[in-house]
């Protein structure tokens, strides 16, 4: 059903150097972004997957496959592919700060007096929000408090079409394991609440609300 439809599809965490040897990162094992991938290409769909760094194979039958580190590297990947994409879904655990200034040398632990400065890094999906055309915007959330409210904020902040949520407190959810348990909120105001199930299930049952926008 997704046949020559192209979809851009992040995955991952990102890492954010501080030095040549130590970086900030999270807990994001990828699993969630490339089943996402791999049954978009079973269904037909063309997809471009750019990706953290994570242990996973790429799925066979990519039309892309970009492997970035920072954010600002996917945001640059993200910006230079969105404009032909007819789906863009950001299951990408994008870092939200990065080190001020990254040390050309090994930090010495004698510095221990040490403060780590941070600047934000720009948000790829609400930038996507304010160029997009045509394009079904998918995003995530994962929060751990006030979770409905803030997945609500973002979905209305970065002008996507639906928001899975997922309740990090909640046993068989979120980052590594290989089970979800998602609410879906849609931009009309719809929640769907979905049972717990295998990410490669949730990603037909997401790729199934896409479709429907794309009738
Ligand atoms: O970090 P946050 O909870 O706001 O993430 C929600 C959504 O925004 C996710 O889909 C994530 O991929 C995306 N995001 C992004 N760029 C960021 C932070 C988050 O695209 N810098």
């Amino acid at each position: 059903d997704f046949k020559d439809k192209k979809l851009l599809i992040t995955a991952g965490p990102t890492r954010e150097p501080l030095d040549p040897v130590r970086f900030i990162t999270n807990y994001s094992s990828g699993k969630m972004g490339y089943a996402l991938a791999e049954k978009a290409v079973q269904r037909g769909a063309k997809v471009t997957l750019i990706s953290g760094p994570t242990n996973l194979t790429p799925p066979l039958g990519l039309s892309k496959y970009i492997a970035v580190d920072t954010a600002q590297e996917m945001f640059q990947a993200v910006m230079e592919h969105f404009t032909y994409a007819d789906v863009i879904i950001k299951s990408a655990a994008v870092a939200d700060f990065s080190p001020k200034d990254i040390e050309q040398n090994k930090i010495k632990k004698q510095d221990f007096n040490m403060r780590i400065e941070l600047k934000k890094n720009p948000d790829i999906l609400q930038e996507l929000g304010k160029r997009k055309t045509k394009q079904i915007l998918v995003g995530f959330a994962a929060e751990t408090t006030e979770v409905l409210e803030n997945a609500q904020n973002k979905l209305k902040r970065k002008n996507l079409d639906f928001i899975v949520m997922n309740n990090l407190t909640e046993e068989g959810a979120g980052f590594a394991v290989d089970s979800n348990i998602v609410k879906i909120l849609h931009k009309d105001g719809r929640i769907e609440e979905l049972s717990k199930m295998l990410k490669k299930d949730l990603a037909n049952e997401i790729l199934d609300r896409i479709y429907s926008y794309m009738l």
